[in-house]
């Protein structure tokens, strides 16, 4: 049942979703009549409540989607479809440290809040005292940011961490700031960025080919919905072409002489295989680790 102050999802008999806070008295104005907030508190989550003019609305708890899609925005954010994969690159848990900027309306910060939990710590930099504000107030509307250190600083000047074991970049420049993110991070660590054009790209690989950083992967995700019709099952005809580039790489542990590989006496050939490869089977991206390699997506 929902409490006063939380976070509810109202789904119209359309499929629009609203977020809104529950509060003790008054009501939610909506295109298909007015609800009143006493019906929401006796609602419980899963459930529906019904407008003056007979619409029935479903009650649920938000989720982390809902609340990154429902940020008040005065910047470009990171959509859920990047954030995804942005945690599973820079493997964002429970206990992490992570360094990110900028935070601009704090989309991303509430993710890695969220995942890093109570024993992770997250720290956002921000040049612009504007948007610092914009991310403390989304933090706070989300629900989440005890574990969130905020520092309004331009990262030209450095991280004030180090040691941190992973970093993110949502800036213009951010090859500007490659010796910054090297001082900040653990020798292995995974780092990611996300640019909006291809140019943007290209010069950050070219910084990024400056060292010390190594496995660079460039990805962009696309997301096609589909209309839920069993009988007419087909995507739908609109979707978001573009939001942005990712780029991913490990910082290396800088002036460490690779580890020379022990001497081993020839290996026999093994038997070919009668069976090929299928033509379609991806490359699992993981070179040498034949019987536990993981097929990508
Ligand atoms: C596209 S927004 C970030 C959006 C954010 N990732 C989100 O999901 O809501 C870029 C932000 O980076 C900030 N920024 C740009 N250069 C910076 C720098 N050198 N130091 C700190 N912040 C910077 C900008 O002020 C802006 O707020």
């Amino acid at each position: 049942m929902p409490q006063p102050g939380e976070l509810i999802l109202l789904v119209s008999p359309k499929g629009k979703r609203y977020l809104h806070r529950t509060q003790e008295e008054g009501e939610i104005h909506t295109h298909d009549g007015v609800i009143d907030m006493c019906q929401i508190q006796a609602a419980t989550y899963g459930g529906q409540v019904v407008s003056h003019l007979g619409r029935a609305y479903r009650v649920q708890k938000p989720t982390l989607y809902d609340l990154v899609k429902g940020v008040k925005r005065q910047t470009q954010i990171i959509y859920p479809k990047e954030i995804g994969y942005i945690c599973m690159r820079l493997s964002i848990g429970p206990g992490m440290r992570i360094i990110e900027a900028g935070s601009g309306s704090g989309s991303l910060t509430i993710a890695l809040s969220w995942f890093a939990g109570e024993t992770g710590r997250v720290y956002t930099y921000e040049q612009r005292p504007e948007f610092k504000a914009l991310c403390a107030k989304n933090l706070a509307w989300a629900g989440v940011g005890r574990n969130v250190e905020q520092h309004e600083r331009d990262i030209s000047e450095g991280f004030l961490q180090t040691g941190v074991d992973a970093l993110f970049l949502d800036v213009r420049t951010p090859w500007d700031y490659l010796d910054q993110v090297a001082k900040a991070v653990k020798p292995g660590a995974p780092v990611g960025f996300l640019l909006p054009t291809t140019n943007q790209v290209s010069d950050l690989v070219a910084g990024l080919e400056q060292g010390p950083f190594a496995g660079v992967e460039i990805v962009e995700i696309l997301l096609r919905r589909y209309k839920p019709v069993p009988e007419r099952l087909r995507p739908e005809d609109r979707m978001v072409a573009h939001t942005g580039f990712l780029v991913f790489a490990r910082c290396e542990e800088q002036g460490a002489a690779p580890i020379p590989a022990p001497e081993r006496p020839p290996k026999e050939r093994p038997e070919p295989m009668d069976t090929e490869p299928r033509e379609d089977e991806e490359d699992s991206g993981l070179d040498g680790a034949d019987d536990s390699a993981l097929g990508e997506e």
